[in-house]
């Protein structure tokens, strides 16, 4: 199995992750996104994680995962949806502090505090996290959500990279980030769901400034279609 682990930001809250020999895409809002380096058609993967049930985030992630053959993840209801209403033909759906070994790794569905209702209305359950173990890396998505203590609880045996929304309004702001950074101590933070609109503008560079000077971790700051790997 590979030992390499690949990050590619694609915009807003999407994210390419390629780790274990698999390519995993995170929240693929790519299509209607204003900062998405590539179309949804683009995208070849073998897994598509979907938080929560916002347009935002479910995206174009019933058109990737049926052009792809790929198995959409997700909570239960949300996955069920995509199921009945997009025909997607493999599902895992899970539920909040349940976790699946897969052959790439261990995918966790995390507490996130926000909310989950579908692009139609439907019911989307409950907003996750993703915590993702897989060659040797802890990686933390916390998606759209806000800070929390309990993420004291995601530590473990150290996180290697935590992914965290900045863009405040909809998710936490650069504050509450900060906090959050300081209860999970991560090895590298990457900051998510923010400039992709205006409302949810934000310095980044004064982010990752701050970052540096107040924690622990270090700042990845990366443009959309830019490639970081994880130090080993
Ligand atoms: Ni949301
Ligand atoms: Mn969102």
């Amino acid at each position: 199995m590979s030992t390499d682990c690949k990050l590619t930001w694609l915009g807003h809250a999407a994210w390419l992750l390629e780790i274990g020999g698999a390519r995993v895409v995170i929240d693929p809002f790519l299509n209607d996104s204003p900062t998405a380096p590539l179309r949804a058609d683009q995208l070849q993967v073998d897994y598509v994680l979907v938080s929560h049930g916002h347009a935002d985030h479910v995206g174009d992630s019933a058109a990737i995962a049926n052009r792809c053959g790929a198995t959409l993840i997700s909570n239960y209801e949300i996955t069920e949806w995509f199921r009945s209403k997009h025909k997607v033909a493999k599902v895992i759906g899970m539920n909040l502090g349940g976790g699946v070994s897969l052959p790439f790794g261990e995918v966790r569905l995390t507490i996130a505090f926000h909310s989950s209702q579908l692009p139609d209305g439907a019911y989307g359950g409950n907003p996750g996290g993703f915590l993702i173990s897989s060659a040797g890396k802890r990686i933390y998505f916390a998606c759209d959500t806000a800070l929390f203590s309990d993420m004291r609880l995601l530590t473990g045996a150290g996180l290697d990279l935590a992914v965290l929304p900045i863009g405040d309004l909809f998710t936490m702001g650069i504050d509450d980030s900060l906090e959050a950074i300081r209860l999970l101590t991560p090895r590298q933070v990457a900051p998510s769901h923010y400039n992709t609109w205006p409302p949810i503008a934000q310095d980044v560079h004064r982010w990752a400034e701050r970052v540096r000077q107040e924690t622990g971790s270090q700042p990845i700051v990366t443009k959309p279609g830019q490639t970081f790997s994880l130090e080993r």
